[in-house]
């Protein structure tokens, strides 16, 4: 039986630090990029909010429904009916992820300080901002559970755009519906793949509806392993990446480190109901896992990366 430590990020500290915790697993959601300036997805604010049903391209119903449904629920329709207009909703991102405007933030750090400790055994997240890769984290430890904006192919026939390339069509053939860039077309047009010319480019996203990476379904049973499991920055209301926090063996650790408490409806308890479940607080992400590193006495960690000081 694992040593029971106690259930406060000081307690799991101690954990990290004892020995007896060897194998760490990590699910991220867009709260770990919010502190470098990417809004997550369903916080006042975030990119469904900036959705307004003015924006899209969506007939009248479906314009109603926004307004009264949450945006997230509509988008999904459009998906299904693959009316969404992905490519103008995400311009900015994308060619702001091309001139690489966003910079790691801690939480992206800590996972690689993870790795360098021996203990990180997985790190699934379900950004596809590409953030964890700039802290030289080994590739093979991250799944991109929705997967990745920075690999871009036709659906028809699987030939692999340069991402440059793309961004390229992406400025000139792409309406700009948030009105920021003066340069951008007035209206849409085809980004047609230069190989079977099918108007199908688009990045290795998942969008929803779609399937996984099937390595996310192999990897769900190595979580049975893990000693402490990290669920950082995530409403945990996706499936199936939210089911990450299930696969954990029953003494397994779990430290969620969110605004506000997530995953009651996936059994993660909170307060006094909390027999191995941890929340850091309403604090940041970058905030908390400031507090654990100075807890482990990794600051040494943090100095030698220039841009966080
Ligand atoms: N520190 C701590 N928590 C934060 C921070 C922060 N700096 N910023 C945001 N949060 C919290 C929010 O309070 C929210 O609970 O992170 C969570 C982000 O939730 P979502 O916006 O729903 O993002 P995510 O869980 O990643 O969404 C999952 O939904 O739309 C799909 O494909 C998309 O991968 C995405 C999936
Ligand atoms: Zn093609």
């Amino acid at each position: 039986m694992k040593p029971r430590p106690s259930l406060d990020l000081a307690g799991t500290a101690e954990f990290l630090k004892s020995g007896a915790c060897k194998s760490v697993y990590v699910l991220t959601g867009a709260g770990a990029s919010t502190g470098a300036g990417i809004p997550d997805f369903r916080s006042p604010g975030g990119m469904y909010d900036s959705l307004r049903p003015e924006l899209i391209t969506a007939t009248e119903a479906q314009r109603k429904r926004m307004r009264m449904d949450p945006v997230n629920v509509v988008m999904k329709d459009m998906f299904f009916q693959n009316q969404f207009p992905y490519l103008e909703v995400r311009r900015p991102f994308i060619l702001g992820t091309q001139q690489q405007q966003w910079k790691a933030t801690l939480t992206h750090w800590f996972m690689r300080f993870l790795e360098e400790e021996g203990l990180l055994k997985r790190l699934f997240t379900q950004n596809i901002d590409g953030l964890d890769y700039q802290t030289g984290i080994s590739p093979e430890l991250v799944t991109n559970v929705h997967g990745s904006l920075a690999r871009v192919s036709c659906e028809g026939c699987g030939y692999e755009m340069p991402f440059d390339d793309f961004c390229a069509q992406v400025r000139t053939n792409v309406k700009d519906i948030y009105r920021t860039d003066p340069t951008a077309p007035a209206e849409s047009s085809n980004i047609n793949c230069p190989r079977c010319n099918a108007p199908l480019v688009k990045p290795n996203t998942v969008l929803f509806g779609s399937s996984l990476p099937s390595e996310f379904f192999e990897q769900l049973d190595d979580l049975n392993g893990a000693d402490l499991l990290i669920v950082a920055g995530t409403s945990l209301v996706v499936s199936p990446a939210n089911s990450v926090v299930m696969y954990v063996a029953k003494d397994c650790l779990r430290l969620i480190v969110n605004k506000e408490p997530v995953g009651q409806d996936l059994g993660i308890r909170y307060g006094k109901d909390a027999t191995r479940d941890v929340w850091a607080g309403e604090v940041s992400c970058d905030e908390a896992f400031l507090d654990l590193i100075k807890m482990l006495g990794w600051q040494d960690k943090v100095r030698k990366i220039k841009h966080l000081l």
